[in-house]
């Protein structure tokens, strides 16, 4: 593996933290790195919602039944996207993946283990979301990253797997 990558392989989910809480500069570092990320038309189209409040992250639990690791993070930053501003409506949530993405392997850097909650195109988690957070209904919650501290370990992943690679053509004539 090559050394200079390791850090994007190393990006595991990670849903168990320690109490520390996430250095506000850190959260800033988190935000500058989602706000790169490459969007059609350079756009942006994205807002960024960062919860620190522990009744807060508490009530985010129940926005789905996989999101049980909120009640031990201590940040969670909702990823959201803003469909007329982007380019073509549906690029929003190629643009805020992009953004979700950058900030899941700007944690990695720092020391900082997350994990991104899937809450887009699912309408419960979509409403519940946009209710917890007060977000208006011109704004769509793409996803929540939880961040924190990593509590545990996990290896680099190697999923490399040649059957999904399609040389020139996908299939051959
Ligand atoms: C769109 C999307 C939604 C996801 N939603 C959840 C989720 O709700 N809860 C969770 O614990 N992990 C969620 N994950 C994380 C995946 O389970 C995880 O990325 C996958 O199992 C691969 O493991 P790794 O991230 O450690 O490489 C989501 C990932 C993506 C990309």
């Amino acid at each position: 593996m090559d050394e200079k990558l390791n850090w994007i392989f190393s990006r595991r989910s990670i849903r168990k933290y320690t109490d520390q809480p996430v250095e506000k500069d850190k959260v800033r570092t988190l935000l500058e790195a989602a706000m790169a990320a490459p969007s059609a038309g350079n756009r942006q189209p994205w807002h960024f919602v960062v919860i620190t409040d522990r009744k807060a992250l508490d009530a985010l639990v129940d926005v789905h039944q996989w999101a049980g690791m909120l009640t031990e993070a201590p940040l969670c930053i909702a990823v959201c996207g803003e469909p007329a501003s982007s380019k073509a409506e549906a690029f929003w949530v190629q643009d805020c993946s992009a953004a979700m993405q950058n900030l899941l392997l700007a944690a990695v850097c720092l020391d900082l283990g997350a994990v991104w909650l899937g809450i887009y195109p699912a309408e419960e988690p979509v409403q519940t979301v946009r209710e917890l957070l007060n977000i208006p209904s011109n704004i769509t919650p793409l996803g929540l990253a939880v961040v924190g501290y990593p509590a545990e370990d996990k290896p680099a992943n190697t999923r490399f797997d040649q059957s999904k690679v399609h040389d020139e053509q996908f299939e051959s004539s």
